[in-house]
């Protein structure tokens, strides 16, 4: 069965072949870096297109004048059509909230990340169904606002029983599944880090990885009750050993070591940047130019590269991708910058220097954060509108970071993109480009979303 998407307005592929650099991204910078696959390699932006989707494959993309026939057609009646949203970060498996606690803040108080106890006693109190459900309305909601790929992790539950619930009931919902059993050091360990260290990187690892794609770290020297640079290594390197991929929280309250040592481990993706050093930002931006293949794309953003289970032919769902941890799928690749502005504008924090990170050649990945604390927002518009009013993105660097950079903090090439063979996660906006994402925050333009090839 093949379906003929056709009078798309402004089709986005984020695909150079499209385009290529004359379209809406900024000037390339010269360099043979990671740069041929962000925004400034233009976000391969067809006009008057068609797409037609076939067994839940990108099958065909151009004008809609050359369009082949389909077993059915539908008008998109001039609207844009983007990639889905890939949202890499997002705590959504939890019980309770904590508006008040950002009502206190909205006031005055800082956030230090103390309130996630809160969380953690509300979600182990909560039982399977209750979190469940919950899960699967906010991966809903998410969905209906275009996020059609998600990251979860645990951290809410903080004994071995909890975590590994959070993660069975993650893994039903995306194969992106982040075991964060070190997310904070919870109040019956208070004064023994080195015995919760010892489970989470013991018994808890055991019960969770074998949910989990990757493992996660609250790397932040400067929050009592997350982990300094040893603590954080330590559990790092046992989430390895055990076959999850590592990516890291750090540099959100101070600039800390969680971005060096991310690319130390070889991790994905460090989140927030909030603070980051000079070293740090180089180190990042080294992790890539260290890992350039001959035709200088980053390994995970070529197309058709990555034959492992994060891939076109093994991420066929969640089972795909339970077998992704350990698989040499997710390997190689540098570091990813993710930055998480819904976070700053739900702290009244300072935000994150984009430009910094863009002008250095490192690959920028925005995502919600999605969590009852620091940010509980779902959306990924209003986080590119955010990136785009406040961190200084160009509209077309924003929409790539939170779709191919989004896949590319996630070592996936199936998603994040519209290229022929891809997953046809389609976002059609009620609007004609995708400037109107943060031209018009906060007016809900998605208004179809089309998930493996089927309208939801
Ligand atoms: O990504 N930084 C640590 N963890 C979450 C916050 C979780 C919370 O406050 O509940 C974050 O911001
Ligand atoms: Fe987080």
């Amino acid at each position: 069965m093949s379906v003929l998407l056709t009078n798309i307005g402004e089709l986005v592929t984020n695909d150079p072949a499209h385009g290529g650099r004359s379209g809406t991204g900024p000037a390339g910078t010269g360099r043979s870096g990671p740069d041929r696959a962000d925004a400034a390699g233009g976000l391969g932006i067809v006009r008057d297109a068609a797409v037609v989707v076939a067994d839940g494959r990108i099958a065909w993309t151009g004008p809609a004048s050359s369009a082949p026939a389909a077993d059915d057609a539908v008008d998109l009646a001039g609207r844009a059509v983007l990639p889905g949203f890939v949202d890499s970060h997002s705590h959504t498996v939890f019980a309770g909230d904590r508006a008040a606690e950002f009502a206190a803040r909205m006031t005055g108080e800082p956030y230090t990340g103390g309130g996630i106890a809160t969380t953690v006693a509300a979600t182990r109190a909560a039982g399977e169904g209750t979190l469940r459900a919950r899960g699967r309305a906010l991966v809903r909601e998410m969905l209906t606002q275009g996020t059609t790929t998600v990251e979860i992790k645990s951290g809410y539950g903080q004994d071995v029983a909890t975590e590994a619930r959070m993660l069975r009931i993650a893994r039903e919902l995306t194969p992106e599944t982040t075991y964060l059993g070190a997310h904070t050091v919870p109040a019956e360990y208070s004064g023994d880090r080195a015995g919760y260290l010892d489970l989470v990187t013991g018994p808890m690892l055991a019960a969770c990885a074998p949910h989990a794609r990757w493992v996660d770290v609250f790397c932040e020297p400067a929050a009592p009750t997350a982990f300094d640079e040893d603590e954080s290594r330590a559990v790092l390197h046992a989430g390895l050993r055990a076959g999850l991929l590592a990516r890291v929280h750090g540099n959100q309250l101070s600039a800390g070591p969680g971005a060096r040592l991310a690319v130390e481990v070889g991790a994905a993706s460090v989140d927030h940047c909030t603070h980051l050093t000079d070293a740090d930002v180089d180190a990042l931006a080294g992790s890539w130019t260290a890992d350039l293949a001959e035709d200088g794309m980053p390994p995970a953003a070529g197309p058709g590269r990555d034959a492992g289970p994060g891939s076109l032919a093994g991420a066929a769902g969640a089972a795909g991708a339970a077998g992704a941890a350990g698989g040499a799928g997710g390997a190689g690749g540098g570091t990813v910058a993710t930055l998480l502005p819904a976070v700053e504008f739900s702290t009244r924090s300072p935000y994150p220097d984009a430009r910094r990170l863009l002008a250095a050649g490192v690959p920028v990945a925005l995502a919600t954060d999605c969590n009852p604390g620091s940010g509980y927002s779902s959306s990924v518009p209003f986080v590119v509108a955010l990136a785009v009013r406040e961190m200084r993105m160009s509209p077309a660097e924003a929409l790539w970071s939170a779709t191919a950079g989004g896949a590319l903090a996630l070592r996936r090439d199936d998603v994040g993109h519209l290229r022929v063979g891809a997953r046809a996660d389609l976002v059609v906006l009620d609007a004609p480009s995708h400037l109107y994402l943060s031209y018009r925050p906060g007016v809900p333009l998605v208004t179809e979303v089309w998930k493996d090839g089927v309208r939801v």
